[in-house]
């Protein structure tokens, strides 16, 4: 491996010259460390007295001396501490802002105060590098490693950091974040999102004002729930698609999160991410080493269209799991059976699933447990043995059935979670969290497993195992997760404040131990809804549920929000029976995506039926440009009365644009042109309607071409409008 010294570089007292509160702040600095991405830099210094902080996180300059300059420029009032723009902001001694990590150490005291040791890049390969910087509390034998991994194509920073000790008894951390940057610009603005079950992913964005502004999660399991951690921090003024400096921020971890933006009295922004530090104090054994999820961030100076695309790209080359490979078509039961369905009635939609021409069909909830059978949300959870009344030939006469239709077999399993109602429950009531001297208190009527328990890791691992073992042709899960933490107890742990990060652990324990045995099988990570997504639980997973809600309308504007930080491959849709709109407009809302249906085939008429088994085939036709194609986001449906999105192949040569109407008062619709993304301007386009209903026709003239030029300055009006409400374009290159 080569490891590269980065080319720390001296400078001169001559710092002084600068105004007395810059040299208050800044003058003893004496080595810089610029860690470079393509077109960023964030660049750390160490003062005289060896504290580490931030000097610059923004564009790359072409020299790297003269990131020893920026800081002469900034006129700001006094750093009294001087360690304001920490690079890891260090509790209990000079320091008064939040801090990204504070300990009690073994002698009772609260102090610490980090000071940099030394450092190395390593080039892990042609695009990435990860940097290493050591800080030692010399006065306590407390250390921390300070990790920047740098994906230089897509200017993409994982950070994180390693704790350990050499103090005489256990050290107990009681705030231990990922990662800590701090920015100098005139004004922020955050994005944030907010939800709840049906209602995930709304955006709010807001100007920073002094203080503390804290997005968190304490909820356990499905984090996300209410507030999931991915953000937007434009610099300046608020970012759009194409202008503005926007940094985009995520945790990579599934449980409970806290991400910090400071505003100080400097006006300079501290932000500071990790795991949340609520009920969470972690003892620390001499010599153990305590690891830091990874806080993900990325900035784009061509706002928040060039930041998702970057991301997009580097979650499918990187993080998400089989992120440029294939993807299975499918059909769901869940809304068309619920709990109400037998084996003849799975034979039928089996039928129907290679009637519909879909890869695989998907046995969602209500398929297991015979004491307590799982005919509601009542009772079963936990007993993962086939109903023998509604399956008395069990998974496996089912999974044959399917292949003899020739689809594919898929399963729901929630393995984290247990009813009251169930044998699980009544034979191992230690392996559930519970308070024991209080009233249990139900989510959906279920209570969540002791992940942090190996034995119970064992269970949830089994129920995959088996499932596994009984049907070696099973091509599909689905990992459901329902409940949030309530009276967070474990009867397996010593040290109850372990739990929340001990949950998570063991759940990426059982997710590595699957992925180990079966590695390449799509799973879809479901938690009633989009209550759990993050870059952490992807790296096992294909795709995620974004939402229970399947109103096409509510889902152009969560599947908006969503294509920020998670590429369309990613994003399971299903066309359902939710919402009012034509069967057509929900179906062209599930495609901008990763398709699958969840409907009575064998109850739409004629047309529906030939509609959707051509709209199967058109998918197949589009989808690689959909999945692996660069996202441009053309007409924001909340700020106009359509929207707009359009995703190009690599070679530009191809492109499919969606357009749905969003608002039905009268005469509304595409105005005027809109103006494409992507495109080649020298090449010579032809734009086509596809995925029309049976019987209808297209106002696109078809013959018309034009060149890319024109496409992205002046635009092509897609036509949407009462009557077309929704509208697909493919626009391919003319040879
Ligand atoms: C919640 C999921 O989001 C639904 O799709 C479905 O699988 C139900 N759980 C089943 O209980």
């Amino acid at each position: 491996m080569n490891i590269t010294a980065l080319k720390p570089f001296k400078i001169t007292w001559a710092v002084l010259l600068c105004t007395f509160f810059s040299a208050l702040a800044h003058a003893q600095e004496n080595l810089y460390i610029p860690l470079e991405t393509q077109h960023n830099a964030l660049v750390l210094s160490v003062s005289n007295s060896h504290d580490l902080n931030i000097a610059y996180y923004g564009k790359r300059l072409n020299s790297d001396k003269e990131y020893s300059s920026v800081l002469r420029q900034y006129n700001q009032t006094g750093d009294y501490s001087q360690v304001l723009d920490a690079a890891y902001t260090s509790a209990g001694s000079r320091n008064l802002m939040e801090p990204a990590i504070s300990v009690i150490h073994a002698d009772g005291n609260t102090s610490l105060s980090l000071k940099y040791i030394s450092h190395k890049v390593e080039d892990l390969d042609e695009n990435i590098s990860q940097a290493s910087i050591k800080l030692e509390d010399t006065a306590y034998g407390f250390n921390v490693s300070l990790y920047y991994k740098l994906y230089k194509k897509e200017d993409v920073i994982e950070q994180w950091s390693e704790l350990s000790h050499n103090e005489k008894g256990p050290v107990e951390l009681t705030k231990f974040a990922s990662g800590n940057l701090y920015f100098r610009d005139a004004q922020y603005y955050l994005t944030q999102y907010h939800g709840d079950w049906a209602h995930e992913m709304n955006p709010e964005t807001s100007l920073l004002t002094h203080g503390i502004k804290t997005i968190d999660s304490k909820l356990g399991t499905r984090a996300n729930l209410f507030q999931p951690s991915v953000f937007m921090v434009a610099m300046d003024q608020p970012a759009t698609e194409d202008e503005g400096t926007v940094l985009f921020g995520a945790m990579e971890w599934s449980g409970n999160f806290k991400i910090d933006l400071e505003l100080d009295y400097r006006d300079n922004l501290r932000l500071i991410a990790g795991m949340n530090n609520y009920a969470s104090s972690y003892k620390l054994e001499k010599g153990e080493i305590f690891e830091t999820p990874k806080f993900l961030h990325l900035l784009s100076h061509n706002g928040k269209g060039e930041a998702s695309r970057k991301l997009h790209s580097w979650a499918k080359d990187y993080k998400l799991l089989d992120g440029n490979g294939e993807r299975l078509t499918l059909l769901n039961n869940w809304e068309a059976t619920y709990f109400d369905f037998e084996e003849k009635k799975l034979f039928e939609l089996l039928k129907d699933t290679k009637e519909l021409g879909v890869d695989l069909f998907l046995l969602d909830d209500g398929w297991f447990g015979n004491k307590y059978p799982r005919n509601n949300d009542d009772a079963g959870l936990g007993d993962w043995q086939a109903n023998k009344r509604k399956l008395p030939n069990g998974v496996s006469s089912l999974v044959k059935e399917a292949g003899e239709n020739g689809v594919k077999f898929g399963i729901w399993i929630e393995p984290e979670m247990v009813n009251p109602e169930s044998e699980l429950y009544h034979e191992h009531p230690e392996w559930v969290i519970k308070q024991p001297k209080r009233k249990e208190h139900y989510f959906r009527n279920q209570l969540v497993l002791d992940l942090s328990n190996p034995k119970v890791q064992d269970f949830v691992f089994n129920v995959v195992n088996d499932l596994f073992l009984e049907n070696p042709e099973l091509a599909y899960i689905k990992w459901d997760c329902n409940a949030v933490i309530y009276n967070a107890y474990s009867s397996h742990l010593d040290k109850q404040s372990h739990l929340y990060i001990d949950y998570v652990k063991g759940l990426y324990n059982v997710l590595e131990r699957i992925r180990k045995k079966y590695p390449k099988v799509p799973m879809m990570l479901c938690s009633g809804g989009g209550g759990r997504v993050d870059y952490a639980a992807l790296e096992y997973f294909t795709e995620f549920w974004p939402s229970d809600n399947t109103d096409p309308l509510e889902r152009i504007f969560m599947q908006w929000e969503y294509s920020y930080f998670y590429p369309a491959i990613s994003v399971a849709n299903h066309v359902t029976e939710w919402g009012k709109q034509p069967l057509k407009f929900r179906v062209d809302v599930a495609m901008m995506g990763k398709l699958g249906f969840d409907i009575v085939v064998g109850e739409l008429e004629q047309k529906d039926l030939q509609f959707v088994q051509h709209a199967v085939k058109t998918y197949d036709d589009i989808k690689q440009i959909v999945w692996q194609g660069d996202l441009y986001r053309l007409s924001d449906p909340k700020n106009t009365d359509f929207a707009s999105l359009m995703y190009v192949n690599e070679e530009k040569d191809q492109a499919v644009v969606f357009n749905y109407l969003v608002n039905n008062r009268y005469g509304q619709g595409s105005k005027r042109p809109v103006k494409l993304g992507g495109l080649d301007p020298e090449k010579r386009y032809r734009i086509q309607e596809i995925n029309l209903y049976p019987g209808t026709s297209s106002y696109i003239d078809s013959n018309q071409v034009y060149s890319g030029d024109f496409l992205m300055k002046i635009g092509f009006n897609p036509k949407v409008g009462k009557g077309k409400e929704s509208v697909l374009l493919k626009v391919e290159a003319v040879r």
